[in-house]
């Protein structure tokens, strides 16, 4: 299991340095989209994903909380993404998106929030690089876990078993060192945000999450 850190609550005008503080013991950054419309929060569009990239050689694992995802693909595309993960409740095609996204060579994934059961997933299962399950309701970070997404990953884990799939398992919301013992044995990557962000010592809490 990977620790993919969400940078929504940082401080943006120092930025790099708190960056410098851990980029070197982790491979994911995860990159918190919202528009205001889709959640009841604005966060940051594509020019920081853009500024970042020049800085980092991390994976961008870019996470969109946007209505109408497929009209900002190419844009975040663009800014570096290497992951474009975007929500189920937001598009009415999801196959077609999740082909589009490929379309630029990079990795599809898709995300629910916590009221959307994990089967509509089904069908997409066979075709997506990553399932990002919501444990919190998206739109803040600092929440706290939503007990229900420990059933959805451990359908996902068989899922994946059953049929042969490879898409990676991730969670994300209100991840910490005492939430994320419930569900490390069933994901591949954990997002976490404000635990790690708001640490005194970020790496120092990295590293208790990766033993748990
Ligand atoms: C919530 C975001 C999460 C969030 C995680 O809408 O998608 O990625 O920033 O932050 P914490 O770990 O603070 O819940
Ligand atoms: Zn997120």
């Amino acid at each position: 299991m990977e620790i993919s850190v969400s940078i929504l609550s940082i401080d943006y005008a120092n930025i790099k340095q708190k960056l410098d503080q851990f980029s070197n013991c982790i491979h994911y950054l995860h990159l918190d989209v919202m528009d205001g419309n889709f959640v009841p929060n604005i966060s940051f569009g594509p020019a920081l994903i853009q500024s970042l990239r020049k800085e980092s050689s991390l994976f961008f694992d870019t996470h969109l909380m946007i209505a109408h995802p497929e009209k900002f693909i190419s844009t975040f595309v663009e800014a570096g993404s290497d992951c474009i993960t975007f929500h189920y409740e937001a598009t009415q095609d999801p196959l077609q998106l999740i082909q589009y996204i490929h379309s630029f060579h990079i990795k599809a994934g898709i995300s629910i929030n916590p009221d959307t059961p994990v089967d509509v997933l089904d069908l997409l299962l066979p075709y997506v690089d990553l399932v990002l399950i919501m444990s919190v309701h998206p739109g803040y970070g600092g929440q706290s876990f939503i007990p229900s997404a420990i059933n959805k990953v451990q359908y996902l884990k068989r899922m994946k078993e059953e049929h042969g799939y490879s898409f990676l398992i991730s969670i994300d919301g209100g991840i910490n060192d005492q939430t994320l013992p419930l569900v490390s044995s069933y994901v591949d990557l954990a997002v976490s945000g404000s635990y790690i962000i708001n640490a005194a010592n970020p790496e120092e809490k990295l590293k208790l999450l990766m033993h748990k």
